[in-house]
Order: structure tokens, then C-alpha cells, then sequence
């Protein structure tokens, strides 16, 4: 009904998240969109976030924000769609035909390296993300890779940190520094998509339940240093595909 209003025709309902729903949709002018509807109570940060971090800053590597409305008390953040979904549908999906070869596996880190040091560098205030983590990072209809979700998002100077009053973010991808001490900065992202970089690499999920040890998966590559061993295969593999 409120799409039908603001001229939105939403087709199918990708996702539902705490936060509300995403919707796969078309604007009047025939574009591809998705729209996530956020329902009031306790989420309307998540709107504001998301807002002031993405509605000024363009960049290939960054979900574009084309629109946004409020009305009554619902919410809804337009976005350019990402044909081929979240980056942890592929990495986990158990069909044939949904496997990432190492060159765009490579090339989807490269991807959100760029789309992370615009943010961190952004002339009107270092944009730290605060979520990094596969569900958060979209691959387009071809695969390249725009970090999405700015809910937890926080602009400051450069080289500037606050101390937050909880710690928020993922379990698995929270840098342990900022555990401690609270202080929020861009070196918590950087963390954050090395946890990433290790499951592009290993395919491994930040904690894999079907182990008999529940162990993350930043403690097994400190014990078993696999991602440097597996290195020279991986790097190898990329030569070969190009
Ligand atoms: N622009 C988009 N294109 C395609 N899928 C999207 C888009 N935005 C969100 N999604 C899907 O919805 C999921 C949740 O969106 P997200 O913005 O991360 O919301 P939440 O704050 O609830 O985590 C994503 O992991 C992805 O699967
Ligand atoms: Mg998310």
C-alpha cells in the first residue's frame, strides 16, 4: 500500500531482519531497487545512520542510497539493487553453481579494500562502518562487490576515537582492542575485514557449529596458521586463472 503510494512496486521480499524487511522492488521509471522497511521501535537510529553516511558519499564500491521517506512510523532506505545478493550466500551455498572462482574472490576483496578506504579517508570525516562482515557486502550482476549496511555507521576525524558506552557490532568480527577499551575507530574495520579476507580465503564461517570445537576462526589461523600456508596455493591459483 505505501509503496503503491510512493510509486514503488515491490515484487518480492528478499530478507527479514530485526530491523524490519528488505523487498526487491521497481521505481515508476522501470529501475531495479531494493527497499528495506524498517519498523519503528528502536530502529529509527539504524535509518539515521544510515542516512548521514550514505546519502553524501558515491563510489563504486559502496551500495548507492537513492532514496528515503519516513512515513507515520515506518521507515524505508532505497538502494540500487544487488542482483547477485550477499556476499555469505556464496560463500556458504552448497550448490555447484554457486561457487566463487579465486579470481573474483580476489577481485571481491580488492572490491571491499576500495570501498573501505574511501570511507576511512572521506574528505567530510572518516566514515567508520562499524559491521563489516559477508551478509553486509553485495555483489551486483557482476559480482562486483559494495559494502552495504550503514546502521551501526559513524563519522568522525581522522585519527579521532570515541569511547561508546557498549560494544556493538558482530561477534566473531569485533576487533578485540575495541572489546577492551570501547574506543570506536576505522582500525576496528580493518579487523574486521581480515576476519573477512580469512573466510573469502578458507571458505570457513566465523564459527563453524558442525565442529566438535566451537573455535573462531581468527584463534585456528593463530594456531594452525593456515591462511599463510594456504597463501602461495591461493595466489598461485589467481595466476593461473588470469
Ligand atoms: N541493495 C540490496 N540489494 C540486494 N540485496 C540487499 C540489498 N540490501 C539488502 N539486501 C539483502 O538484505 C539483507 C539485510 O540487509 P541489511 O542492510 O544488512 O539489513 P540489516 O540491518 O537488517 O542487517 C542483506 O544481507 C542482503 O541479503
Ligand atoms: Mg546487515
Amino acid at each position: 500500500m505505501v509503496f503503491a503510494h510512493l510509486g514503488w512496486v515491490a515484487e518480492v521480499c528478499i530478507v527479514t531482519t530485526c530491523a524490519g524487511k528488505v523487498y526487491k522492488g521497481k521505481l515508476s521509471d522501470g529501475q531495479a531497487v531494493a527497499v528495506k522497511h524498517i519498523v519503528s521501535d528502536g530502529h529509527v537510529e539504524t535509518f539515521v545512520r544510515e542516512v548521514t553516511s550514505l546519502s553524501h558519499v558515491k563510489h563504486p564500491n559502496l551500495v548507492a542510497l537513492t532514496g528515503c521517506c519516513k512515513h507515520e512510523d515506518e521507515y524505508f532506505l532505497v538502494y540500487e539493487l544487488c542482483e547477485n545478493g550477499n556476499l555469505s550466500e556464496w560463500l556458504y551455498s552448497k550448490s555447484k553453481e554457486r561457487t566463487l572462482s579465486w579470481l573474483q574472490r580476489i577481485e571481491i576483496a580488492i572490491d571491499c579494500a576500495r570501498g573501505l578506504w574511501f570511507l576511512h579517508t572521506y574528505p567530510g570525516g572518516c566514515i567508520v562502518h562499524r559491521d563489516i562482515k559477508p551478509t553486509n557486502i553485495l555483489l551486483d550482476s557482476n559480482f562486483q562487490a559494495k559494502l552495504s549496511d550503514f546502521g551501526l555507521s559513524k563519522v568522525m576525524n581522522l585519527g579521532q576515537s570515541f569511547v561508546s558506552s557498549e560494544v556493538r557490532g558482530t561477534f566473531g568480527y569485533v576487533d578485540p582492542e575495541y572489546q577492551r577499551n570501547h574506543h570506536v575507530n576505522a582500525k576496528g574495520d580493518v579487523y574486521s575485514f581480515g576476519i573477512v579476507l580469512m573466510q573469502i580465503l578458507s571458505g570457513q564461517k566465523v564459527i563453524n557449529m558442525n565442529h566438535n570445537t566451537h573455535m573462531q576462526l581468527n584463534k585456528k589461523v593463530q594456531q594452525k596458521k593456515s591462511a599463510i600456508h594456504l597463501m602461495p596455493i591461493w595466489i598461485s591459483s589467481i595466476h593461473k586463472c588470469k
